[in-house]
């Protein structure tokens, strides 16, 4: 269970139109955080919108957390207006299932859109520990973010595609990941992204018997199991049931879930 702390704003960078980095210092988080957490974040001190809302840990570095996010509502607009210095209400970090990090031989790391923010500390903990290839895929190139951030990992390969062809490689992400699978077999995917893209990695993974963790950035409410806004359907158990993608989630082994 996360804590709830009052964290400042330490920096603030807008990356590209409508994407923002923010650094907060949130020593009490930071010392528990595990790479697929996230943090349900007040957005405004009036109360209003009531719910907070669940924004992935990007990076964690010592007693600073980063995270990355996209302006999409009312929550995220409000959140972009925050200034430098003030202080934020943030619970974390959340989620039970975590990206499981250990020794592999040959991994594939596969990303879409604001997915690939909480890729970047998982791929930072497996350095060294797996040859690691790192597919990014954005619909154009106004939205690619964080490619220098992967590169200074030290990666084996990082592809960056967009949908467009407007930047890098043309076409989905993981059009080039399965090219670079037939050629050398990985022990591990780990994906986060967009639906259709994480529908699209879990059948490739079961398919070809690949193991597979996704993480499913569902719509949330309260992100501590107390609401059932984030129900997903669990096939690992001898019946199919409802699972809480905030509690036993966000990552999960690809064939344990119905998506
Ligand atoms: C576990 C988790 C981790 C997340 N991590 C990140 C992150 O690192 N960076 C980031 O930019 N966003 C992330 N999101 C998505 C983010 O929470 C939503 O974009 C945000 O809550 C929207 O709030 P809003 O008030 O701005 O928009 P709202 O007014 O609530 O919604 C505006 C539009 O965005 C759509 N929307 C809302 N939530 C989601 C969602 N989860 N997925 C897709 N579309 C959505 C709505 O359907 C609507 O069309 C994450 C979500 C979850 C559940
Ligand atoms: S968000 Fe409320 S139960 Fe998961």
């Amino acid at each position: 269970m996360g804590v709830k702390v009052k964290c400042e704003l330490l920096k603030k960078e807008m990356l590209v139109d409508g994407i923002y980095k923010f650094s907060v210092k949130a020593p009490e988080i930071a010392k528990n955080a595990k790479p697929g957490q996230f943090l349900e974040i007040k957005v405004s001190e009036t109360g209003e919108p009531f719910l907070r809302r669940p924004i992935s840990i990007f990076n964690i570095d010592g007693e600073t957390i980063e995270f990355i996010f996209q302006v999409k509502g009312r929550g995220t607009e409000l959140l972009s207006k925050i200034e430098e210095g003030k202080q934020i209400d943030i619970i974390g970090p959340l989620g039970f299932g975590t990206y499981k990090v250990q020794e592999y031989k040959n991994v594939a790391i596969i990303g879409g859109g604001i997915g690939i923010y909480p890729l970047y500390e998982l791929t930072k903990e497996l350095k060294g520990k797996a040859n690691l290839n790192v597919y990014l895929g954005f619909r154009d190139k106004s939205l690619v973010t964080c490619e220098k951030d992967f590169e200074a990992i030290g990666l084996n390969k990082l592809v960056v595609t967009t949908d467009d062809g407007s930047y890098k490689e043309k076409g989905f992400a993981i059009d080039f990941m399965k090219k670079d699978i037939e050629e050398h077999m990985v022990d591990m995917i780990f994906a986060c992204g967009p639906l259709p893209m994480l529908k699209a990695v879990r059948a490739y993974a079961i398919e070809n018997n690949i193991p597979c963790q996704i993480s499913l950035e569902e719509r949330m409410g309260c992100g501590i199991g107390a609401c059932l806004g984030c129900a997903v359907k669990v096939i690992s158990g001898k019946e199919p049931r409802y699972g809480h993608v905030c509690k036993e989630g966000p990552v999960f082994n690809a064939k344990d879930v119905e998506i």
